[in-house]
């Protein structure tokens, strides 16, 4: 089974939010990590057919995906970022309907939903109307919606969004038990979030793909960039206007900076272990430019 994305391309206008990307998805989990505006949702709607690309194809398994049609909307799961509920809708109520737009017949759409809403953790709200639900608990039907066929192609836009720590990790193992031998692409700007389920990384910046691979890849490529310096207190203020700050801790009566950069930030400084959290900020670090994507000229 494989899932080719083919020069995928978006322009709004001027605006490019997705820059001729490709990618080649076999069975396994992907995770999509970019900040806000890096292009996400964008490309995201367009694997799943649901926004019409500027240029550039998906296949499955060589078959054009808009041509596949029914074909391929029987086979996809997919939770959107903005996800519409009906408030008065129960969660059992829901899903049937959601069902019926799939097109999963009666009697396996009730078993269906009931299994869902049991490894959701929602089958004791069954019968409770969406409009009493937490964040979080919206959040768990979507992901509950988005399996109701079984998909081969499961993609969630920041499924985790809203999730509480506990339900994060009720996630994780949810997806790591569903995905086997599925192709599951997810989009979060939380690293922590991909870190442990995620096989490949895929980090978007302005409509790109600015680097990709495994997790301990990724760590790999930003060992040598992270450092730890010892400063007064007084100093942060001028260290954070001038570095990449990812970590801060106080030792008694002094600060200890983790800082991301290529090169040894001060004599004093001594290098550190990476972790996926410095590459991420080695990427993103926090400016304002870094907010705005990129144009047509
Ligand atoms: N319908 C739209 N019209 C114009 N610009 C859009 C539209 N949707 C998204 N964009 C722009 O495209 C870029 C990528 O957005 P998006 O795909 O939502 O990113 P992400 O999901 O990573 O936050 C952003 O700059 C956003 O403002
Ligand atoms: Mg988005």
């Amino acid at each position: 089974m494989e899932l080719l994305i083919d020069r995928l391309t978006k322009h709004y206008g001027t605006k490019i939010a997705v820059d001729c990307v490709s990618a080649n998805l076999s069975p396994g989990v992907y995770g999509l990590l970019g900040e806000n505006g890096a292009g996400k949702t964008t490309l995201m709607r367009m694997i799943c057919s649901v926004l019409e690309a500027t240029s550039g194809e998906v296949f499955f398994d060589g078959h054009n995906v808009i041509d596949m049609g029914a074909d391929y909307r029987n086979i996809l799961g997919y939770l959107p970022q903005e996800f519409g509920y009906y408030p008065d809708y129960t969660a059992m109520e829901f899903l049937r309907y959601m069902s019926v737009l799939k097109g999963i017949p009666r009697k396996k759409a009730v078993n269906r939903s009931e299994e869902l809403l049991e490894v959701t953790g929602l089958k004791h709200v069954a019968s409770k109307k969406i409009k009493t639900f937490s964040g979080g608990m919206k959040q768990r039907l979507g992901i509950a919606q988005a399996l109701l066929n079984h998909p081969k192609i499961l993609i969630l836009d920041e499924p985790t969004a809203g999730l509480d720590p506990k339900e994060r990790v009720r996630f994780r193992n949810l997806l790591a038990d569903y995905a086997g031998d599925k192709i599951v692409l997810l989009s979060t700007h939380i690293v922590s979030d991909i870190e442990a389920i995620a096989d490949h990384v895929f980090v978007m910046k302005k409509g790109g793909f600015v680097t990709q691979g495994t997790v301990s890849e990724l760590v790999e490529q930003a060992e040598g960039k992270v450092w730890e310096l010892e400063i007064a207190p007084k100093e942060v203020h001028k260290w954070e206007k001038k570095a990449t700050i990812s970590n801060l801790r106080h030792e008694g009566e002094r600060v200890v900076l983790r800082i991301v950069a290529d090169e040894k930030p001060s004599p004093q400084a001594v290098s550190c272990r990476a972790a996926l959290e410095d590459l991420y900020l080695y990427h993103f670090p926090m400016k304002e430019e870094n907010l705005e994507g990129r144009f047509l000229r």
